[in-house]
């Protein structure tokens, strides 16, 4: 039985623990699996006992010489999963041969949701699911894995979102406790939809494309080992959710496929994401109204467009962000690397804001905060309203800019940008020196700032 008694549940968290302290993981082996176990005995445990199973499977196949001490703990960690319910796409009709394989996935979650143990929904490993719209509800009955080996591949046929949410292909909503992992590739097969976009093709009218995967309204939510590419438009978006982590993932798109961002987080509270490896077409991470204690740490970005905050305030909206820390990150050939975006005649702020550690190469913009944001066909308006922007600190940013203007900030006349850091700051220009532009700012310097922003 999983559904475990508490006091079954703290002595596994203790052992787990203990066990992660004999045995130093990640020294064993690079499997990724391994540095997120030493995560999991920390706190992702206490609120995820479902996937140890999983975890312990991909275990198994790590050379080393345990102790009888260690195998103990290993076989109590392993008798979770003979108590899971393995749910196999497979059982459901799903012939992973690039048929639609829709119905198939949307049993086996319903069989899976409804579960009364812990269950495990398997998408096995060498075969190519097709899907189109799909959405996986809950609230479930027990906690459910997701373990995608396989590849998921979007249809290719824009008709049939016809009728359908238009902005989403694989949504999950509602949904407590869910984990989703496995190493598999979730592929959204987004050329036919970037040629018809309007920022490829200037005569067509602009329409949404899908996400590829939407968690809306979710707590206690694992996302970890997956490659995503060639979405629709976003990658991963995080909506309404809360106690998120993030771990693992490796995006992927071309530099050219428009709004492709990597990792979309909005109306989201305390997410972390880590050790991730962003590439696409547009933001590697965007971090929008309503976020709170977002926290991104070891990111590789490039290309595409940074690491941004915003866009904020559009159409006069009020927008609120806040404890937001990018930490060791490198961006390579990033039109952006840490922004700070709003548009003019917003609300609200954006504030509480820390970005450090950042290795920069070659990127247009190191640091730019632009209050005059504007990504619409139709030029925008000055405006007198907009989203205030203080308490930034950049701390160790370092490498090259590809333009002259290494630190840009545009702050608006009527709400200027205050209590903003600089602490150890040293970007160059590639073959020339970097310059600093300032409209209303109040900035402060610690430690070494070069170049010092309006040459104060
Ligand atoms: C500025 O932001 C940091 C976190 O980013 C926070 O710890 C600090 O309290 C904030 N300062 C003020 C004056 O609010
Ligand atoms: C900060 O900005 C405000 C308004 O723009 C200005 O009145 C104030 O003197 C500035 N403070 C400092 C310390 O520069």
């Amino acid at each position: 039985m999983l559904a475990m008694a508490p006091h079954k549940f703290l002595l596994l968290s203790l052992v787990l623990f203990s066990f992660n302290h004999f045995f130093c993981f990640s020294k064993l082996d690079e499997d990724r699996t391994l540095g997120y176990l030493d995560d999991i005995s920390s706190d992702v445990m206490s609120t995820h006992p479902s996937y140890y199973g999983a975890v312990h499977a991909e275990r198994e196949t790590i050379k080393y010489r345990p102790n009888r001490f260690v195998l103990e703990r290993v076989a109590r960690v392993a008798s979770l999963r003979s108590s899971q319910e393995v749910v196999n796409v497979e059982g459901y009709g799903a012939k992973g041969d690039g048929t639609d394989d829709t119905e198939a996935f949307e049993e086996a979650w319903k069989k899976a949701c409804s579960s009364s143990t812990s269950a495990v929904l398997m998408v096995p490993e060498n075969k190519r699911y097709l899907l189109k719209p799909v959405t996986f509800s809950g609230p479930c009955k027990s906690d459910v894995s997701l373990m995608i080996k396989g590849t998921i591949e979007a249809s290719s046929d824009r008709s049939d979102w016809n009728g359908k949410n238009g902005r989403h292909w694989i949504l999950f909503s509602g949904i407590e406790n869910l984990y989703v992992g496995g190493g598999g590739t979730i592929n959204g097969n987004g050329k036919i939809w970037w040629q018809n976009s309007c920022k490829i093709d200037k005569s067509l009218p602009c329409k949404n494309a899908p996400t590829a995967m939407t968690f809306y309204s979710c707590d206690k939510l694992t996302v970890e080992n997956l490659n995503i590419k060639d979405s629709q438009q976003i990658h991963v978006s995080f909506e309404r959710s809360t106690n998120v982590k993030v771990s693992s993932l490796t995006i992927t798109a071309p530099e050219k496929s428009p709004n492709t961002d990597g990792i979309h987080v909005t109306m989201t509270k305390n997410i972390a994401i880590t050790n991730c490896v962003i590439g696409t077409g547009d933001d590697c991470i965007s971090i929008e109204s309503g976020s709170q204690n977002v926290k991104a740490t070891n990111i590789v970005c490039g290309p595409g467009h940074g690491i941004s905050i915003g866009s904020l305030g559009d159409r006069g909206s009020e927008a609120q962000v806040s404890n937001v820390i990018v930490d060791t990150a490198q961006l390579k050939g990033t039109t952006n690397g840490a922004r700070i975006k709003t548009w003019q005649g917003g609300r609200g702020y954006a504030k509480d804001i820390i970005f450090q550690n950042l290795v920069m190469h070659g990127v247009q913009n190191p640091i730019i905060i632009d209050q005059s944001y504007c990504d619409s066909q139709e030029p925008c308006k000055q405006q007198d309203s907009a989203v205030e922007v203080s308490n930034v600190t950049y701390n160790n940013i370092k490498g090259t800019s590809a333009s002259k203007v290494a630190i840009k900030f545009d702050c608006s006349t009527t709400v200027p940008c205050h209590d903003i850091v600089l602490q150890d700051v040293d970007l160059v220009g590639e073959g020339h020196a970097a310059t600093s532009l300032c409209n209303h700012v109040n900035w402060t310097k610690e430690g070494n700032v070069i170049p010092l922003p309006c040459a104060k």
